[in-house]
């Protein structure tokens, strides 16, 4: 048997993780593997090489991907998506693991659905937006990055009694910035998935002053307001605040993969490669309740998305 492996949309840590965790699996059960680079736009293209058990050495630690990730709109049409097949029955792969976000999936779907070509999705992703998962990769890491950043950002803040709104990443999802905000002790924290009540931010940051704290940490999702607006509207309510503001961007995207991310990623390899193995196609593996699974591409994209209201309100009490 041999598969294809490829890493699609932004990239995540723990992607190379997960393709040691391919290789290493499927040589154990005399499955080659591919290596196809850049994501559609590789497959394409025809750019692939063998992957031995040795070329994934010293890749369970590494952030990024080492198959190199692309985005390719042309994939969103019929045509393109034929030849991608038609590559794939010439190079003899009967199987593609496409470890990506939901724009990834969707591509794999429609793989599979068209032309049969057994694709499984492993979810890579720091934007932890995909429903029918609790965590998808590269989420726990970039959790981790930003609390280290929110630590910093403390000292600072306490030592000169300022205000600081911190942006993360996370796309129209507000996880990273809940987690990382609830890890990180921030006394507010601005998702996407909540409106924004200015007075209240305002009058939350003036009180904890009275009280006594010496600084303001605001965690906020990028896809909930823009930096600028946010500090905008709390001088004009509290000028008596000093407010600062630092964009963590492409920083959380980088980095070794967390336990957690590296644990994860070995996990759905796993998984993955049984799929295949077994001769399933249309899958996407993931975890819940702290169990790997698997399920129908379309009925996990179908999943909405939905918010952890318990976790936001925890964060509120928390931040007094
Ligand atoms: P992610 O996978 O992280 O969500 P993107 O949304 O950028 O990232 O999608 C990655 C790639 O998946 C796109 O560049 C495109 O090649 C492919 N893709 C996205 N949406 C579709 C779609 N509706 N149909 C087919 N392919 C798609
Ligand atoms: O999906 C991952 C992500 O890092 C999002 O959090 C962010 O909005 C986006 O990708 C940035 O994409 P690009 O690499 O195209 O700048």
């Amino acid at each position: 048997m041999r598969i294809g492996v490829l890493t699609s949309g932004g990239d995540a840590p723990g992607m190379n993780a997960a393709i040691r965790g391919i290789v290493r699996v499927a040589a154990g059960n005399d499955i080659e593997v591919f290596g196809i680079e850049r994501g559609y736009k590789g497959l394409l293209a025809n750019e692939m090489l063998l992957l031995s058990k040795r070329s994934v050495s010293g890749m369970i630690q590494r952030g990024g991907t080492m198959l190199m990730t692309a985005r390719c709109p042309e994939f969103e049409q019929y045509e393109y998506r034929r030849q991608a097949a038609e590559i794939l029955t010439n190079r003899r792969i009967d199987g593609l693991v496409v470890i990506g976000g939901d724009g990834s999936f969707h591509g794999m779907e429609a793989l599979w659905k068209e032309f049969g070509v057994r694709c499984v999705g492993i979810p890579g992703t720091i934007d932890n937006d995909l429903a029918y998962t609790d965590f998808t990769l590269g989420f726990d890491t970039a959790v981790n990055t930003a609390v280290s950043a929110i630590n910093n950002l403390r000292d600072t803040m306490s030592s000169h009694e300022r205000v600081v709104v911190v942006q993360v990443m996370g796309r129209h999802c507000g996880d990273i910035a809940l987690y990382a905000g609830i890890a990180g002790g921030a006394e507010v924290i601005l998702v996407p998935e909540h409106p924004i009540d200015y007075d209240e931010v305002s009058r939350k940051l003036v009180g904890n002053k009275k009280a006594g704290k010496q600084s303001g940490i605001i965690v906020l999702a990028e896809g909930a307001a823009p930096v600028d607006e946010v500090i905008r509207e709390i001088n004009a309510r509290t000028p008596e605040l000093t407010v600062r503001s630092t964009v963590l961007g492409y920083i959380q995207r980088g980095g070794a993969p967390s336990m957690s991310d590296r644990l994860l990623a070995s996990k759905m390899a796993y998984r993955a490669v049984e799929l295949l193995k077994e001769g399933k196609g249309g899958r996407v593996v993931g975890i819940r309740d702290n169990h790997i699974m698997d399920e129908d591409v379309t009925e996990a994209l179908a999943r909405p998305r939905r918010v952890e209201e318990n976790l936001y309100k925890l964060a509120n009490l928390l931040s007094i």
